[in-house]
């Protein structure tokens, strides 16, 4: 039997490719085991829907509709925000895999979708098959709760789960791969449907992507802020030269740091080891050392960590929040700590090199929202990165990769790194549309990639970009590039709001709600709205603002309003990068 084709069509990233000719290879195994199915002309359809805000679940949803074809079946890969709740009662066979955002909440391409299900209140779905694979993360509190959502929705109007949910942490590729292995075979039994018999196609070459990251070269790390500022924000620029790859304003450039060393010393004196001990990680024998300082997150305490030393120390005040299960004190209690922070305090629980390890959590990559054109910067990524510095318990703490971005790469020191394609986030296709932008603080990082591609493209259409941070003098950066963009006609209108300028902090928002009338005018032309930036107050507060220019300059009512920017949303045309 030979392999199910592989087309090379978008939207995979390289690093996609890669895994997925990995896991071609191990469905042709497990596939050869299901040959006595008997073969049928009609081809079963069946549904996959992803909700996806960084792509992750979109790649698993087109990894599953590769696999549905080779077993036969006729699969539609959507967004959710593609269909109506209604459609849904047409479906017979549907897979969901959805990450999860914000707190618990649906990513933004599942949101429309979930509220009309919600809302819609006469819908029965009896015919309908269903599993769902829920994409998260365990250092969420509500890990994997879209998914969880979607399947006890789909349930209690009663459809049938034939497979159960499977949740994954950030390393999902095997369990997704499980999930698909045995997911799709059901729904194909469930015909006698057979495998598809297509052609072999190689897979050219080796790719970087999150298993194997590129080690790409640090070629600048400029302070953006004023020395004197309360905060600090650099511009990086990394070489991918000699890659092969290439990336789009808009899309996110992820980088594998390694722990700092000096935490990494302090943490080895905590639990009185040496740090020459041997420990198994990925099973391969390696120094405690060498763990800490590439293998492992030992900053943000993972909540089998906390949970064990509780139980060691017996602190009351510690086990009182824990067996309360009370999220908010508990993040109350954990702001401002990290690891090392609770290990000094509990110096009573003293865990053998082993024992520690087993209790953290895998080393992740951080993404970075790229901030140059990849038209304009074939070989280079810019990033606008904000170190994470704090003084809390006596100690100054760092962000992992913020910190080690900005202290510990040196000529030396790869960046190893992987690109995240975000292929909603994208400058109009069309030169002539309006966008509007707004990006406070690093926000402004996919704005300035925007501006370089429209610049680029010499694209007639109008910009306007909202920015703002603490104070002008000392956190106005790429002011330079904005105030000649602005000569040049380029930018044609900038609103900024320094928030600590003035007794009365002034955001984004009041600078929207402000020039309402003009903004509204922009999006009745077609105009294209963009957020970047922090997800947890400002885009939502940047969303409210949206929402009361639209009802306000519309002459809309608060519903007709939510139905425009729902209008948007389905377009594209109000798109968020927010984190
Ligand atoms: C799609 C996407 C795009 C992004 N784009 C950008 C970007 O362009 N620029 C950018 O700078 N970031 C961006 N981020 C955020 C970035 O990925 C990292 O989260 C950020 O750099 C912090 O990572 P770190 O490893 O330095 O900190 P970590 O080691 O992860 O530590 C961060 C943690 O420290 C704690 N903490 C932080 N500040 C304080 C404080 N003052 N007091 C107490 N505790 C505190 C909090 O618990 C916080 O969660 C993006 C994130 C995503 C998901
Ligand atoms: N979810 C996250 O973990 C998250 C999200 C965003 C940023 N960050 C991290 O925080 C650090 C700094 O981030 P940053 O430079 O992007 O932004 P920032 O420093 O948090 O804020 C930039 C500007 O936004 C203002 N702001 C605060 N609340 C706002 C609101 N509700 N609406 C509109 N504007 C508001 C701030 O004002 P004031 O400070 O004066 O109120 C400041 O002027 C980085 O390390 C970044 O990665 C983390
Ligand atoms: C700002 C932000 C908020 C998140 N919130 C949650 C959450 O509440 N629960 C969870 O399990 N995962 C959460 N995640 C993790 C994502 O669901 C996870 O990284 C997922 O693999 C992303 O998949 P995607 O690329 O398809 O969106 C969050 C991630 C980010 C960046």
């Amino acid at each position: 039997m030979k392999l199910p084709q592989f087309t090379n069509d978008a939207p995979y990233s390289e690093g996609q490719r890669a895994w997925l000719s990995g896991f071609f290879a191990g469905m042709h195994a497990h596939m050869s085991q299901n040959v006595g199915l008997s073969a049928q002309t009609d081809s079963q359809t069946i549904t996959i829907l992803y909700g996806s805000q960084t792509g992750s679940a979109e790649s698993v949803a087109n990894d599953a509709g590769k696999v549905a074809k080779a077993y036969g079946l006729t699969p539609r890969v959507k967004s959710m925000d593609e269909i109506e709740a209604n459609a849904l009662t047409t479906i017979e066979y549907l897979l969901i895999i959805t990450s999860t955002y914000g707190e618990g909440e649906m990513p933004d391409n599942a949101q429309l979708l979930w509220d009309s299900v919600n809302a819609e209140g006469m819908l029965r779905l009896e015919g309908l098959n269903y599993s769902v694979l829920a994409l998260g993360d365990t250092s969420y509190d509500l890990f994997c709760q879209a998914g969880i959502d979607w399947d006890n929705k789909l349930t209690a109007l009663g459809a049938t789960r034939i497979y159960d949910r499977t949740d994954c942490d950030v390393d999902f590729e095997e369990a997704a791969e499980s999930w698909i292995t045995a997911v799709i075979p059901l729904m194909a039994g469930g015909t006698g449907t057979t495998i598809a018999e297509t052609e072999t196609r190689e897979i050219d070459k080796p790719e970087y992507h999150r298993k194997n990251p590129f080690p790409g070269t640090l070629l600048v790390n400029r302070l953006l802020t004023d020395a004197s500022s309360s905060k600090e924000t650099r511009h990086y620029e990394i070489s991918i030269a000699g890659s092969g790859l290439s990336y789009e304003a808009g899309d996110a450039l992820c980088v594998v740091p390694t722990n700092c060393p000096e935490l990494v010393a302090d943490i080895i004196k905590a639990i009185r080891c040496k740090g020459d001990e041997d420990v198994t990680v990925n099973g391969e024998l390696i120094r405690l050392k060498a763990a800490l300082h590439s293998h492992f997150e030992i900053k943000t305490p993972g909540k089998e960590l906390l949970e064990e030393i509780a139980t060691r120390s017996g602190d009351q005040e510690l086990n009182g929040i824990i067996e309360a299960g009370d999220k908010q004190k508990l993040s109350d209690y954990l702001w401002g700590r990290d690891i090392l922070d609770l290990l000094l305090q509990f110096p009573v629980c003293e865990l053998t090199a082993a024992e520690f390890i087993a209790l953290l959590k895998p080393l992740q990559h951080r993404a970075y929202s790229i901030s140059s054109s990849g038209k304009k910067y074939p070989e280079a990524v810019h990033l606008t990165v904000a170190s994470v510095r704090y003084d809390s318990y006596g100690r100054q703490h760092k962000g992992v990769c913020s910190t080690f971005l900005a202290d510990l790469v040196d000529a030396e020191t790869h960046v190893r790194c992987f690109f995240i394609p975000n292929k909603v986030f994208r400058v109009p296709e069309n030169d002539k549309l309006p966008i509007i932008m707004v990006g406070p603080g690093t926000g402004i990082a996919p704005f300035r990639a925007f501006l370089q591609e429209r610049h680029y493209r010499n694209a007639s259409g109008k910009n306007w970009l909202f920015f703002g941070d603490r104070n002008a003098a000392t956190d106005y950066i790429y002011r330079d590039e904005l105030e000649s963009y602005q000569e040049s006609g380029l930018l044609t209108k900038l609103d900024l709001a320094f928030s600590r300028d003035q007794e009365a902090k002034i955001y984004v928002q009041d600078k929207m709600l402000e020039q309402g009338a003009e903004l509204f005018l922009w999006l009745e032309q077609g105009g294209y709205f963009f957020v970047c930036g922090d997800a947890y107050r400002m885009a939502k507060d940047v969303d409210q603002a949206l929402h009361a220019v639209i009802a306000k300059h519309g002459k809309l009512t608060e519903q007709q309003a939510i139905d425009y920017v729902n209008q948007l949303k389905k377009a594209k045309r109000y798109v968020r990068d927010v984190y």
